[in-house]
């Protein structure tokens, strides 16, 4: 490709992807925000499930790594079927993670060290402990009460066969059939589920549902929360008629998808009748609606794994969300070529509608980027590794892993950031199958490992019990012995380590605007194929993504660089799987 591919039409220099933004926009237009995945951050109380005290306690970690704002993955009460992506009351804390006064603590002492809060809004289904499901299966079809699901009577001579054809993004049918020995109903009658058969997905025709969600954003707007984070944003809405679909339901494999640009990634996301439908906009334009009444520039960030990026760009129009996770980005892997594509064509999306651009690399349900990158073919998306399976080079994969995140911060934005991360932690890669939990191992009988690999209790302390994670050393998940080398403590102050990277990079985009900034292609890289070079303002990020070592713009300063301790000093030339910022005037 060349570098003037993929451009906004309106820009006149035809180097430049993205023109600078005021730096006194609202916060989350440049935002830097943490995913805290709350059962596995901290345990506060011993029992070897994180909890909302045990983060509270940490929150200085966050403050000091000089993070904007943490997105707290849900807490509510659940029965846990998917980790609590499966909410029974969306209104209350699960015991598990502690109480609504646990959360208010958690709010204010976040509020007093400068760090915002978003919170996770799950509205494409509930779990089947919440109290609207039960009532459900205790009134007939046809009921009001069912017409808050979509529950539909099966095909075939007795009903016997689903509705549909549709497979749940978990493995097997998206549809399950009441019988007696279950759900105490004997009508037949089958529920639609896109995940597990233990998460209903609610019918957003309804109005009722659509009042039951205003309401409880302004239950938590009310107690102060700075923004929600959407769950499945694009699969709220289903096609009219609910039709039979072949393609391929996924959200996190590499799959081909469909209907992307020339050249734009795939497999990201999903054009099925499931997903991106219109109709998803108009309550998004009633949320904005909901949110706009509040002050503090509250914010809806949408988890949508929808291509081709214009197609997400739909979820930011201005009178919608405000920014939405660029999965794209995520999905690319080690690739110059390609990341420039999908950099270009982010910001032009994005700018077309007056969003920020969002930059991610890591989340609680992909591989984590240290160890994906450290795989063979580093652009690949595995759902989960087990021991089985490759082993990513470790050393290869850090390395990679620094260098494609001081890219990410690089770049004019918001960024999210997955807890642990900042230790460089690679996957737990050898989970034993008795330990794992996601419901996708379950239900494709461990062909697809799952996620719990990326979701083990982090390290804090290398010389303590369970790391530190808990006082009493338990931890829900285990945790490979060789984090001792990764654990917050002993990285803590020293220099070149992962955690003292971040913090310096964050400090550094903080002090020189680069997240408000403008930017531009450098022309001196315009032939080296590996290498992406982005003028911010005064700093020039340059990543080198081949193995060969390449010249560095004669008398530039050397901000930072992301090698790895032991690393030679960057001096005239960038090594391989390296990212340097360049001053340069
Ligand atoms: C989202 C969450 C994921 C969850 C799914 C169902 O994709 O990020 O963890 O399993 O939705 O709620
Ligand atoms: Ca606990």
């Amino acid at each position: 490709m060349t570098l003037l591919e993929n451009r906004p039409a309106d820009l006149t220099d035809p180097l430049v992807v993205h023109e600078p933004g005021p730096a006194d926009g609202p916060w989350w237009r440049d935002a830097v925000i943490y995913q805290v995945y709350p059962r596995s951050f901290a345990d506060g109380n011993g029992d070897g499930i994180g909890d909302l005290p045990g983060i509270t306690a940490r929150l200085d970690h966050l403050a000091a790594l000089g993070v904007d704002a943490v997105w707290l993955s849900p807490f509510y009460r659940s029965p846990q079927a998917d980790a609590g992506y499966d909410v029974a009351d969306y209104r209350d804390v699960d015991p598990l993670f502690g109480t609504l006064e646990d959360f208010d603590a958690l709010l204010s002492r976040a509020h007093e060290l400068g760090l915002r809060v978003v919170v996770d809004l799950v509205p494409n289904h509930t779990s089947d402990d919440h109290v609207w499901f039960q009532e459900a299966l205790r009134t007939p079809p046809g009921s009001p009460e069912r017409a808050r699901y979509l529950f539909r009577d099966g095909r075939g001579e007795h009903g016997e066969l689903p509705p549909n054809n549709w497979q749940s993004i978990f493995g097997g049918d998206a549809w399950t059939r009441l019988t007696p020995e279950k759900h105490g109903v004997d009508d037949g009658q089958w529920y639609l589920h896109l995940f597990d058969t233990r998460q209903p997905d609610l019918d957003w025709t309804n109005p009722e549902v659509r009042a039951e969600f205003e309401d409880v954003l302004r239950f938590w707007l009310d107690r102060g929360v700075d923004g929600f984070r959407v769950d499945v944003a694009h699969g709220m809405v289903k096609a009219e008629g609910l039709p039979d679909w072949d393609g391929h339901v996924a959200m996190i494999d590499g799959a081909e998808g469909e209907g992307a640009a020339d050249g734009e990634p795939t497999g990201v996301g999903n054009q099925g009748p499931m997903f991106d439908q219109d109709g998803v906009h108009e309550i998004y334009r009633t949320w904005r609606a909901v949110l706009d009444e509040y002050d503090g520039d509250r914010m809806l960030v949408a988890e949508a794994w929808v291509e081709p990026l214009s197609r997400l760009a739909r979820y930011v129009r201005p009178d919608e969300m405000h920014q939405a996770f660029n999965f794209a980005f995520l999905a690319t892997g080690w690739d110059a070529p390609a990341l420039r594509k999908v950099v270009a064509a982010s910001y032009a999306v994005n700018d077309s509608v007056g969003a920020p651009t969002t930059w991610v690399l890591s989340n609680h349900d992909v591989v984590r980027h240290a160890s994906r990158l450290g795989l063979t073919d580093p652009s690949s998306r595995p759902n989960g590794i087990a021991a089985e399976d490759e082993q990513p080079d470790e050393e290869l994969g850090l390395r990679r892993a620094r260098a494609a995140t001081l890219l990410l911060l690089g770049l004019p934005g918001s960024a999210y950031l997955y807890q642990g991360e900042e230790l460089g932690l690679p996957e737990h890669t050898a989970l034993p199958a008795e330990v794992r939990e996601d419901p996708a191992f379950f239900r494709t009988n461990g062909v697809e490992r799952g996620r719990d690999g990326c979701r083990v209790p982090l390290p804090w302390q290398a010389d303590a019990p369970g790391f530190g994670y808990s006082p009493t050393g338990d931890t829900w998940l285990p945790q490979p012995a060789s984090w001792a080398a990764y654990a917050a403590d002993v990285q803590d102050g020293v220099p070149g380590s992962t955690l003292e990277l971040y913090r310096a990079a964050l400090r550094l985009r903080r002090s020189e605007r680069l997240g408000t900034g403008g930017a531009a292609w450098e022309p001196a890289y315009a032939d080296a194929p590996e290498v992406i070079a982005v003028r911010n303002g005064s700093v020039l990020v340059v990543a080198n993504l081949g193995s060969v070592p390449v010249a560095l713009p004669e008398g530039a300063e050397v901000l930072l660089a992301s090698g790895l301790p032991g690393d030679a000093e960057v001096g005239t030339e960038l090594p391989g799987d390296t990212t340097a910022w360049l001053r340069v005037r």
